[in-house]
C-alpha cells in the first residue's frame, strides 16, 4: 500500500441472511480524492460505507485506514467507529434540533476534549468555510434545507477526519439545491484537501464530483476508473448502460476483428453496414448477433436531405421536434422501427418530417455481444 492510500478494502464481504450485500469488494481510496460508489438500489453501497465506518463488521476480508487495519476477519480484529477518525454524513442527516448551529458543530469537538478558545475558533472557521458564518446562535431547526445540509457537513468536518463518508447527502434536497450543493462540495473538498468516499445512485452527481468512480453491481465493484474513462470506455454492458444514455442497434457480425468490427444491421435497417470498435472481452465471430452502441451526443447529423448512405451512416426521420430554449430535442426514427432522442443545435433550421443522414463515427461506436 502506498503512502497515498487512505482507505483500502481487500476482498470484503457482508451478507444478511441469504442476501450477499457486499461480495468480495476490493478498492483503494487515495489521499485528497473524491471516490464514489455508484450503482443501482440494493447493490451494496450503504453496506460498504457502514463497514468502513465500523457500524457493521465484515464476514470476510480486511479494511485498512491510513495503514492501520481496522477490521480483519482472519485476524479477528475490529476497531469501533469512534476510534476510526471518520466523518460521516448520511442521507438522513441528523442535526440536533434542540441545539444552536454553534453547539451542533461544537459537540463532536467537546466529545474529543477540545474546549475553550481552540474549540470556538475551529467551529467558527468551519462555519465560515461553508457560508454559515453569522448564524452561530440560531436554532438548528430554523435553517433552510440547504443550510441544514451544510451544517451536517460542518459537524463531520470540524474534527478534520482522515476520511469523510457521504451517503447520498443531497437526496433530501430539491433539484436546484442539489446542483448548488454539488458545486459547493467540490469547492470545499478542494479547498480543504479532504478525502471523500461518496455514495450515490445519481450518475450526474457521480460523474461531476468524483476523481474516480467504482460502478457497483450486486455487491461487487464492476469497474473502477475516472468518470471519463468509465463513460467513454465501459468494460461491460452493465457499466455502459448504467452511465449515461446509449443508443443500441442490433445486427450480425460481418467481418470480425480485434480492433474494428463490421456489423450488418438487421430489421428495418437491413442492408446498412456499420464499423465500430470491438468492445472489451472475447472477440466476436462472424455471423454472431451483435449490439452496436453509441452515445446519442456522438451521432453526427451530416446532411439534412437524407441522401447518401455510405461511410457509417443511417437514415433518420424527424418525427417530433421540441424547442427547449438552448437546443432542439428531436425524436428521430431509424429505418421506421427504432426511435432515438437527439439534441440538435439552434444553428440550423429543423422541421418535423425532415429526413436526416446520421453519421456514427467508427471510433465512438462499439460492438458488443448481443
Ligand atoms: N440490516 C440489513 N438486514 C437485511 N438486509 C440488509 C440489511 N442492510 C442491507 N440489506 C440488504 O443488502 C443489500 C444491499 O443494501 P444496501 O443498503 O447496501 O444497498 P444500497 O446500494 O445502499 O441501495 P440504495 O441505493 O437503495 O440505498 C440489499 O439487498 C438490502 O436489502
Ligand atoms: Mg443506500
Amino acid at each position: 500500500m502506498s503512502d497515498n492510500t487512505v482507505l483500502r478494502l481487500d476482498g470484503v464481504s457482508k451478507s444478511y441472511g441469504t442476501v450477499q450485500a457486499v461480495d468480495r469488494a476490493s478498492l483503494e481510496v487515495r489521499r485528497g480524492e473524491v471516490f464514489t460508489l455508484l450503482g443501482p438500489s440494493g447493490c451494496g453501497k450503504t453496506t460498504t460505507l457502514r463497514l468502513v465506518a465500523g457500524l457493521d463488521d465484515p464476514d470476510a476480508g480486511e479494511i485498512t485506514l491510513r495503514g492501520r487495519v481496522v477490521a480483519s476477519v482472519s485476524r479477528r480484529l475490529f476497531v469501533p467507529p469512534h476510534k476510526r477518525n471518520l466523518g460521516m454524513v448520511f442521507q438522513s442527516y441528523a442535526i440536533w434540533p434542540h441545539m444552536t448551529v454553534f453547539d451542533n458543530v461544537a459537540y463532536p469537538l467537546r466529545l474529543r476534549g477540545v474546549r475553550g478558545r481552540a474549540m470556538r475558533e475551529r467551529v467558527e472557521r468551519v462555519l465560515e468555510l461553508v457560508g454559515l458564518g453569522g448564524l452561530e446562535r440560531r436554532s438548528a431547526t430554523l435553517l433552510s434545507g440547504g443550510q441544514m445540509q451544510r451544517l451536517a457537513l460542518c459537524r463531520a468536518l470540524v474534527y478534520e477526519p482522515d476520511l469523510l463518508l457521504l451517503d447520498e447527502p443531497f437526496s433530501n434536497l430539491d433539484a436546484k439545491l442539489r446542483e448548488q450543493m454539488r458545486v459547493e462540495l467540490k469547492l470545499l473538498q478542494r479547498r480543504l484537501g479532504i478525502t471523500v468516499l461518496f455514495v450515490t445512485h445519481d450518475q450526474i452527481e457521480a460523474l461531476s464530483l468524483s476523481n474516480r468512480i467504482a460502478v457497483m453491481d450486486r455487491g461487487r465493484a464492476e469497474q473502477i476508473g475516472s468518470p471519463r474513462s468509465l463513460y467513454e470506455a465501459p468494460a461491460s454492458a452493465f457499466v455502459r448502460d448504467f452511465l449515461g444514455q446509449t443508443v443500441i442497434l442490433t445486427g450480425e457480425v460481418e467481418s470480425p476483428g480485434t480492433e474494428m468490427v463490421a456489423v450488418r444491421m438487421d430489421g428495418a435497417l437491413d442492408g446498412h453496414r456499420l464499423v465500430g470498435r470491438a468492445a472489451p472481452g472475447s472477440p466476436l465471430a462472424r455471423g454472431v448477433k451483435a449490439h452496436v452502441a453509441i452515445r446519442p451526443e456522438d451521432i453526427e447529423v451530416t446532411s439534412s436531405d437524407g441522401s447518401g448512405s455510405d461511410g457509417n451512416t443511417l437514415p433518420g426521420l424527424v418525427e417530433a421536434l421540441l424547442f427547449v430554449g438552448d437546443r432542439y430535442e428531436a425524436r428521430v426514427a431509424l429505418g421506421g422501427e427504432q426511435r432515438i432522442l437527439l439534441f440538435l443545435g439552434r444553428g440550423r433550421e429543423w422541421r418535423e418530417g425532415q429526413r436526416l443522414t446520421l453519421r456514427l463515427p467508427p471510433e465512438v461506436l462499439s460492438v458488443w455481444p448481443a
